[in-house]
């Protein structure tokens, strides 16, 4: 068991809250909004993504956005790629950090990147040459953990066969998401726990979507079988555009009420990171799904 009290925040607002949000925002915006997430504290921040703009129009000022954003030292800004053409463009503007992303279910991996899971492993081959020549750090996402939009229940062999497949190829961390938020804490405790018999617990994040109320149990049940590396994104933002139904990630305030609640520590000032995701809300002209800005805006 893990007795660390440090929880690492990985903050996916900028990448997977915006590449679902109907408003496109200015590139302008966005590097306000990762400059203003760079002085709460939060040591790694997901900046943007990588991928074509034919499927993710949202994100398609990637590298306009990457290269104009203060890189606070010390503060990680890793970037989502899908294949090397991916890696060569985020190379341009000087990454030091890719992530790179499948799933524990077929139909969901050709629904989100038009191949199978075999087959995206043999896109990350290129992508992990480059970023090991590069010295470039590689994050894996796995995608589906805990059910699938179009298969429904993922078996949890399937999510361990995958993680080890991307530790093996040299993943330094490995994402494990519930991309439609149909967790319940019981099954996401025996899911983590059975990829942990397999891969360091080190090695692995925790990566819910708040569909069904669940991700901060969720989350808890996780923290309880020793992970400390925690994705969220700011004011709930996001989800996947080609997970139909998948609503906002877990927003990251809610998540450090939380987690200072409990007595550990994160780094980030909450009244900070409060102020910047309720900016953001305004940016993008609706209510933030935070209940923790909701309730500190109310009283
Ligand atoms: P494809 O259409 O099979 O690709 O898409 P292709 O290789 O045949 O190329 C088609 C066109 O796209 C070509 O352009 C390529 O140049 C271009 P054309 O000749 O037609 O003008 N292209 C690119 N352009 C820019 N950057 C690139 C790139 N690659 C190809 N990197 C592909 C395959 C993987 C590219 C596509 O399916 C894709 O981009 N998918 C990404 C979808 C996505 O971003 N989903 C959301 C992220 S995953 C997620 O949110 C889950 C996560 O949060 C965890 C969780 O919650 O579960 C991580
Ligand atoms: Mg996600």
């Amino acid at each position: 068991m893990n007795s660390s009290n440090h929880v690492h925040i990985v903050e996916v607002g900028p990448r997977d809250g915006l590449q679902n949000e109907k408003t496109l925002l200015p590139a302008a915006v966005k590097i306000e909004l990762i400059d203003r997430l760079s002085a709460t504290g939060l040591k790694t921040i997901e900046a943007t993504s990588f991928v074509s703009p034919k499927w993710v129009p949202q994100l398609a000022d990637a590298a306009e956005v990457f290269s104009a954003i203060r890189k606070v030292e010390g503060v990680n800004y890793p970037v989502l790629v899908p294949n090397e053409q991916g890696y060569l463009r985020a190379r341009e503007v000087n990454v030091r950090e890719v992530a790179i992303f499948t799933a524990a279910s077929e139909t969901f991996s050709r629904k989100n990147t038009n191949a199978s899971i075999d087959e995206s492993m043999a896109r990350f081959v290129p992508v992990i040459e480059h970023a090991q020549a590069d010295d470039v750090t590689v994050r894996g996402y796995i995608s589906t953990v805990l059910g699938c939009p179009y298969e429904g229940d993922v078996p949890v062999s399937e999510v361990v066969r995958v993680a080890v497949r991307l530790y093996q190829l040299g993943c330094r961390e490995i994402s494990l998401g519930d991309t439609i938020g149909v967790g319940t804490p019981a099954k996401a405790r025996a899911m983590l726990r059975a990829v942990a018999q397999e891969v360091p617990m080190e090695a692995l994040a925790v990566h819910f979507h708040d569909t069904y109320g669940q991700a901060l149990a969720n989350i808890l049940a996780c923290l309880e079988e020793g992970v400390r590396v925690v994705d969220s994104a700011v004011s709930g933002t996001g989800g996947c555009p080609y997970a139909k139904g998948a609503t906002g990630n877990v927003a990251s305030e809610d998540v450090i009420y939380m987690l200072h609640g409990m007595g550990m520590t994160t780094g980030v000032d909450l009244d900070q990171l409060i102020a910047t995701g309720a900016w953001l809300a305004g940016q993008l002209g609706k209510e933030t799904a935070s209940r923790v800005t909701r309730a500190r805006t109310a009283s």
